[in-house]
């Protein structure tokens, strides 16, 4: 606390100019009493509003779990996946917000309108606290327990304990969903793409023409047949690439022999960082920049790291042409897309 305001005087040094060895205690400001210590009707006003930020903390829970098992089986729709999954997180993440928001704000309005407004001071002491001390701060929450009134409260100890029972319950949910779910990380180091599958455009799903991409072009692509998938979401997610389409004279190294068809290149989206997508291609340096955390890959040679924390290239799609000039994969990855993990367990 400051007590340049409480006695100015104090501060000022002696006549030598030294400051005084102590300071007096300047004591506390003078103490305001709040209306709820008034006024009855003020002090109950004050416990309905407590009530009702707890109340708002258990419809919030409900509405949680609610938005969970309503919004939680995502469309098998290809189109409508990511709208679909946007609105799942919008009420997730609305509810979630509102079942933590109640129980914070009923918390701190019950401290600060409801339990008791003494002024406390304490001297400063040792860190290391005897047992007297301890037995002290034991008290002093039992005290804190009885002084918060919640013995005498019945609607106000019902409702924390309504708010703080069930608030779990949006941690477990999601927990318990995945129980008995698909731990196979096997399914990780393939995806969809296989030889003749063709490129399509997302999130259309229509075939991309190699007389479509032109130089200096970026395609976001799926493959064709994603809508037949148990899981395309899942599958999407890794599946995806992005198709770029060079000069052939300026890509200096692929990561396999005829991997290209006429400049056209194609790359896992996944950053082999931590797995964001890769989405902003600079044409004339040929780089992929990961917004995430900055890992730039150069597109024109083999898609290799040359600057940020990715530790290896985008991992690159063989693709070519079928007879009806649309474009196909020559086979799956030849190695996982995603994080630099499955590098590391090899
Ligand atoms: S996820 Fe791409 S740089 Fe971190």
């Amino acid at each position: 606390m400051s007590t340049h305001d409480n006695n100015p005087h104090e501060l000022e040094p002696h006549g030598d100019g030294s400051l005084p060895d102590r300071f007096e205690n300047p004591g506390h400001p003078e103490h305001h009493q709040r209306l709820g210590d008034l006024d009855p009707k003020a002090n109950k006003k004050a416990e309905r509003q407590v009530l009702a930020l707890f109340t708002v903390s258990v419809v919030g829970t409900i509405a949680f779990a609610v938005a969970y098992f309503a919004l939680g089986d995502p469309t098998t729709d290809p189109t409508k996946i990511a709208s679909a999954t946007r609105t799942e997180n919008l009420w997730l993440g609305l509810t979630l917000a509102f079942a933590l928001l109640g129980i914070g704000t009923g918390a701190v309005h019950w401290a600060k309108t409801l339990m008791n407004d003494h002024e406390m001071s304490e001297e400063r002491h040792a860190i290391a606290s005897d047992a007297e001390s301890r037995e002290a701060a034991v008290q002093a929450l039992q005290d804190g327990a009885a002084d918060s009134g919640i013995s005498r409260r019945g609607a106000l100890k019902g409702a924390v304990i309504g708010a703080l029972a069930l608030f779990p319950i949006t941690i477990a949910l999601p927990l318990i969903g995945n129980i008995g779910g698909d731990w196979n990380v096997g399914k990780l180091k393939h995806t969809m793409w296989k030889k003749g599958t063709r490129l399509a455009r997302d999130p259309s799903g229509r075939a991309i023409k190699a007389s479509d991409v032109t130089i200096g072009s970026v395609f976001h692509v799926i493959p064709e047949n994603l809508e037949e998938a148990e899981h395309p979401l899942d599958e999407k997610a890794k599946a995806v690439v992005l198709l770029i389409r060079l000069d052939p004279r300026d890509i200096r190294s692929e990561q396999g022999e005829g991997w290209s068809y006429d400049g056209i290149v194609a790359y896992s989206k996944i950053c082999t960082h931590v797995g964001c997508p890769v989405a902003l291609y600079e044409q004339q340096t040929h780089h992929l920049l990961c917004p995430c955390h900055q890992s730039t890959f150069d597109v024109a040679d083999s898609a290799k790291v040359v600057f940020g924390p990715a530790k290896r290239a985008l991992p690159q799609l063989p693709i070519t042409v079928d007879d009806e000039g649309y474009l196909i994969a020559q086979s799956d990855f030849h190695e996982p897309v995603g994080p630099s993990f499955w590098e590391r367990k090899k």
